[in-house]
């Protein structure tokens, strides 16, 4: 007998790679290419490094009630944590005790089952169809018993968005469960399911600053959900980290929020990138699900995605690519700016030409 005999092992996640070099055109792991907005750094530039000797505020207030204002949501119906990924593993540890498996998609963000096997949270996978749409049928109670549903809204990595309507009878049809969306990716196109918190008691609407408002760094996710949902939410925060988020993250997300001209010019500069990149990339011959996120999923008619990978990193451009199973001929390519995007296209353009 060992003490390793009495260790939990897990296979964690596996995040996208974060070069020192930043030469690096980087479009792996769905950063804003942009800035956060100007507020942020005039505030920093203030901060009182004094005050970092207390504890930061358990509760978040400022944030939480510039979030209130900004969306229209009681403060009671808001929670923060540390990026949304923490927000996501305290909803699991919250909501998914069901013997009935949690149900998500087989080809969605990767962390959703490294939590399911950290917490012992039994789960199925249920496979996207052939065109990588999620079948949402599939996730009703009636038809598929379940302890809770999590579906990413757009889903990643495909990058395909579901409307909210379809989504409301997932969340309809589960009245036994907890059904959490994931939407990282909402301000790029897609409609939020927030109005949905006002008509059920059990569905989680989970947001980040990560992408749309330039802020992976500075580690900030939030959730939306029934009062009843959120103090259950808050509850197991406490009974695990009260001080989960930093003083300045605080500080600085009230700052972001507050600037909603610079938050949708980000957005739609992200947007009209994405679209222009998309016609490029059909003309060299790959293909994708329509993309409503800050990433466009896609494969090459005829060469496969790892050599496109190797290729592209030989040139000091980072993408995603999964070995796995459907995926392996995809390549996740994030949007950058257009000069970084004008780079890709080129250096995509010579290979190809090359080969
Ligand atoms: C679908 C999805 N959900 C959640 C996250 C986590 O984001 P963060 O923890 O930075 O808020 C990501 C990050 O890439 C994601 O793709």
């Amino acid at each position: 007998m060992s003490w390793e005999d009495n260790v939990r092992k897990v296979v964690p996640y596996v995040p996208g790679e974060q070069p020192k070099d930043r030469s690096i055109i980087k479009l792996n792991t769905n950063e804003c290419p942009y800035p956060p907005a100007p507020g942020v750094r005039k505030l920093i530039q203030e901060m009182k490094y004094e005050d970092f000797r207390l504890y930061p505020d358990t509760d978040a207030t400022s944030l939480v009630s510039a979030l209130s204002k900004y969306y229209k949501v009681p403060e009671d119906q808001i929670f923060i944590g540390v990026g949304s990924d923490d927000v996501l593993a305290m909803a699991y540890l919250t909501f998914f005790n069901s013997d009935k498996p949690v149900l998500f998609p087989d080809i969605t963000y990767s962390f959703y089952d490294v939590w399911a096997d950290m917490f012992g949270v039994n789960y199925e996978t249920i496979p996207l169809d052939s065109e990588f749409r999620i079948r949402l049928e599939d996730y009703y109670g009636s038809k598929h018993p379940n302890g809770g549903v999590i579906i990413a809204n757009p889903n990643a990595p495909v990058g395909i968005y579901e409307p909210v309507e379809a989504l409301e009878k997932v969340v309809a049809e589960n009245k036994e469960s907890v059904v959490i969306i994931d939407e990282a990716y909402i301000d790029f196109g897609g409609e939020s399911a927030l109005p949905l918190i006002d008509k059920y008691d059990n569905v989680l609407i989970v947001q980040t600053f990560s992408k749309s408002r330039a802020m992976a760094g500075m580690r900030i996710g939030f959730a939306f959900g029934s009062k009843k949902l959120i103090q259950y939410l808050k509850d197991v925060k406490f009974s695990f980290n009260s001080y989960t988020m930093n003083m300045p993250s605080q500080e600085l997300g009230v700052a972001a929020v507050e600037d909603d001209a610079y938050f949708k010019e980000t957005c739609d500069k992200i947007i009209a990138t994405r679209e222009r990149v998309k016609k490029e990339l059909s003309k060299l011959g790959f293909s994708f699900p329509d993309s409503m996120t800050n990433f466009i999923f896609a494969k090459h008619d005829t060469v496969s995605g790892n050599e496109i990978f190797e290729a592209l990193k030989k040139e000091h451009i980072y993408v995603r690519h999964w070995n796995a199973e459907r995926i392996s001929d995809y390549l996740r390519i994030s949007i950058g700016t257009d000069e970084e995007m004008d780079r890709l296209l080129s250096v995509l353009k010579n290979y190809l030409e090359k080969r």
